[in-house]
């Protein structure tokens, strides 16, 4: 008996339902997946390829609307089917208005799931029609990569355009904007995700060993070398080799890439015999290589040789447009992780996050939305942000002002960071609230 290649996630927290759709569905020779509750379904669908996904409208802690929000969000392409009970018609129009374009009402026939089943993958597959076509214009997420900036748009052309071919492709960006993750959805999204993906990280390793973890070693190489080794290049052989923090890299371990790069070859520690390698290289670093080839701390040709394909990701201040929807998602992750239901944010401290200048870009955004998870209820209020968010200045750096005007701003915002509470805002500031009033009516 050949299962067919269609796997399908089934979401319902009646096990009963899941049974009956399980044996149906096994009886076509699909390929199943059940979860119980929105939770499970959303750890399911990050580590498998779903095809389609059937899921109930009803169910306790996280309902079925806000897992097919999260499943048009994003994975766009994966078609959906509402298996019910007798829908409101508030329920149908606003499943219909997040994309869902099959319903099935309990009870239902073996028959009629399998037309359903097949009308909407049909739809799936069909060339998009003028309705669909905004929809996809507005995907969000490309891989894990959130956003919708121009910005992060323009880093996903790159990835198309590349992803298929071996190029070496350097990314460049501050820390925490997310390089890895481009890094991976180049090498997920392409032809050669199938072979490995191996991340090194240059600047973890220690100088005298990163040349043989690098490139492998012969026995009796060094002092420990007890058998043959293979290095991270031979390992990574048909697919992808990220070489992080690349500005770490020792200059004789510069020299071998150089060769690696040229010759598409590598040579093992203690070996002259050269091996052949097929292998796309990534590397990346938040450090200004230009300056370090100035002082001779790496080398220029190398540089060149890098730097085929150039990606750079802009710091998060410079598309602020993506912070809702990153925290969007990490509001997702970590309520199910944590709270096992959907956590929201109040406008005024989702205000506070889009006024922040994010030095430590996107995972310091993930870290405070991961810790005001977990300090809030239900909702993250501007009590739950960290104190130095709620007084960040945001002044442009060239802006030079009297003393006077600044501390009336700063004053502002230490009340609206309080909800206009004087009492706490004079607690902050430290001065009576007699004090505060005077201030601000100052000229
Ligand atoms: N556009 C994005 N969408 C979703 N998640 C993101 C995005 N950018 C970054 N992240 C998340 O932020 C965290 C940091 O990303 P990543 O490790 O790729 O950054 P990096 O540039 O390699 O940082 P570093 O220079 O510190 O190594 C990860 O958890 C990643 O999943
Ligand atoms: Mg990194």
């Amino acid at each position: 008996m050949q299962l067919r290649k269609e796997n399908i996630l089934i979401v319902d927290d009646d096990v009963n339902i899941l049974e009956l759709l399980h044996r149906h569905l096994q009886s076509w020779h699909y390929h199943v997946f059940k979860a119980i509750s929105v939770k499970e379904a959303v750890s399911i669908l990050r580590d498998t390829q779903i095809d389609l996904l059937i899921t109930d409208l009803k169910m306790p802690e996280v309902d079925g609307f806000e897992l097919i929000k999260f499943v048009s969000e994003h994975y766009p392409k994966l078609p959906k089917l509402v298996v019910t009970g007798y829908p409101s018609i508030q329920d149908s129009l606003a499943a219909i208005k997040s994309g869902v374009v099959e319903y099935l009402t309990k009870p239902f026939t073996k028959d009629e799931l399998k037309a359903a089943i097949d009308k909407s993958m049909v739809t799936s597959q069909k060339t998009p029609t003028k309705e669909d076509r905004p929809k996809e214009a507005n995907t969000k997420a490309y891989g894990d990569i959130i956003g919708n900036s121009e910005k992060i748009n323009d880093v996903i052309q790159v990835i198309e355009r590349i992803k298929d071919n071996k190029a070496t492709i350097f990314i460049k960006g501050e820390s925490g904007t997310g390089k890895e993750l481009v890094a991976r959805a180049i090498h997920y999204q392409g032809k050669f995700s199938r072979a490995p993906f191996v991340a090194v990280n240059c600047g973890a390793i220690p100088e005298n060993l990163l040349e043989a973890e690098l490139f492998g070693y012969l026995k009796g190489a060094f002092t420990g070398a007890e058998t043959n080794r293979e290095g991270f290049f031979q390992a990574a052989d048909g697919g992808t080799i990220f070489l992080d923090e690349i500005g770490n890299a020792s200059l004789p371990v510069q020299s071998r890439l150089l060769r690696v790069l040229q010759e598409k070859e590598v040579v093992r520690v203690g070996s002259t015999k050269a091996e052949k390698i097929d292998v796309r290289i990534i590397a990346a670093t938040n450090s200004d290589l230009k300056e370090m080839i100035k002082k001779q701390n790496f080398r220029e040709d190398l540089f060149y040789r890098l730097t085929v394909v150039e990606i750079e990701i802009a710091p998060l201040r410079e598309r602020k447009e993506d912070i809702q929807l990153l925290v969007d998602k990490f509001l997702f992750k970590y309520g199910v992780e944590y709270k096992d239901r959907f956590v929201k944010i109040t406008p005024e401290a989702l205000e506070i996050l889009e006024r922040y200048d994010w030095p430590g870009n996107v995972r310091e955004l993930e870290n405070i939305i991961q810790r005001a998870v977990i300090m809030c209820d239900k909702v993250i209020e501007v009590q739950h942000l960290p104190e130095h968010l709620k007084y960040n200045l945001n002044l442009p750096s060239d802006e030079l002002v009297p003393l006077r005007v600044m501390e009336k701003k700063y004053i502002q915002k230490v009340l609206k960071a309080t909800d206009n509470n004087k009492s706490k805002a004079a607690e902050i500031l430290q001065i009576d609230r007699k004090t505060i009033r005077q201030k601000l009516a100052d000229q």
